[in-house]
């Protein structure tokens, strides 16, 4: 009941006009085909117009890796939803563990960026995940469940076609190493059963929770046919047109 979504995460790569050529890449390798999962890239700022025009007219959409939580004003650096939306912008991601390590970014905070995506229309990719000293801890649940209830508690109604989790274990991330596809089920039935919580099993079971951290190629067919593994957010192998195009192909055939 789940649609699969494939997200490319650029992060701080590809300007305008090598965003441009990667966008036509990745839509060349689809021409006069479909598919049925949503697919989704996510460059910087800056290049959201160029891969929005290389996209019109095909199945992929464009998003954002960050927004902040006012409508306009003396924010410097800042960008809003209304300015998102007017580019095209679908997905907002938030709460990416760069944003939280590097730019100290709260749960607090998380939740209220994520809150004001959704509360504007465009749909927002809430990103938690523990680093590999809570994971050797044991404490990785109890991490994601304080990143994950940060938003929960300002969640409200049927939010199921605008909010998504992608759940990346910090030590996976941009490391080549994997979370196992045990190790990924594991916490992503731990994370339904904090939506159900919230929200009912109707809701959560239409709630996407995508796995993130080294997905490539040769692991996502293991890892998206976990029962609730929705997705990748993927950066690494997104700035690859071959490899993020395979992907969506993988993905068509679970
Ligand atoms: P990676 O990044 O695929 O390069 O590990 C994923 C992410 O940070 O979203």
């Amino acid at each position: 009941m789940r649609t699969f979504l494939i997200a490319g995460n650029w992060k701080m790569n590809a300007g305008p006009s090598e965003a441009g050529k990667l966008a036509k890449e990745i839509a060349g390798t689809w021409k006069g085909k479909t598919f049925s999962s949503e697919a989704l890239i996510c460059p910087p700022f800056v290049s959201i117009a160029a891969v929005s025009k290389e996209f019109e007219g095909t199945q992929f959409k464009v998003g954002a890796q960050n927004v902040h939580t006012e409508d306009n004003g003396a924010y410097t650096g800042e960008i809003s939803t209304s300015m998102l939306k007017d580019a095209n912008c679908e997905y907002v991601i938030v709460g990416h563990s760069e944003r939280r390590e590097y730019f100290h970014e709260t749960s607090e905070l998380v939740a209220q960026k994520g809150k004001k995506v959704i509360d504007d229309g465009l749909k927002a990719i809430v990103c938690v995940g523990e680093v590999l000293e809570e994971r050797k801890a044991g404490k990785h649940e109890d991490v994601v469940k304080e990143q994950v209830n940060a938003v929960l508690d300002l969640l409200d109604g049927d939010v199921s076609d605008q909010f998504v989790i992608a759940y990346e274990p910090v030590w996976a991330i941009g490391t080549g190493e994997t979370a196992t596809p045990e190790q990924a089920q594991e916490m992503h039935k731990f994370i339904r059963s904090l939506l159900t919580e919230k929200f009912g099993d109707d809701i959560s079971q239409k709630i996407r929770i995508l796995y993130g951290g080294s997905m490539k190629p040769e692991n996502s067919e293991e890892l998206l046919s976990q029962t609730d593994v929705d997705g990748g957010l993927i950066g690494g192998a997104s700035l690859k047109a071959d490899s993020f195009s395979k992907i969506i192909e993988i993905s068509e055939s679970i």
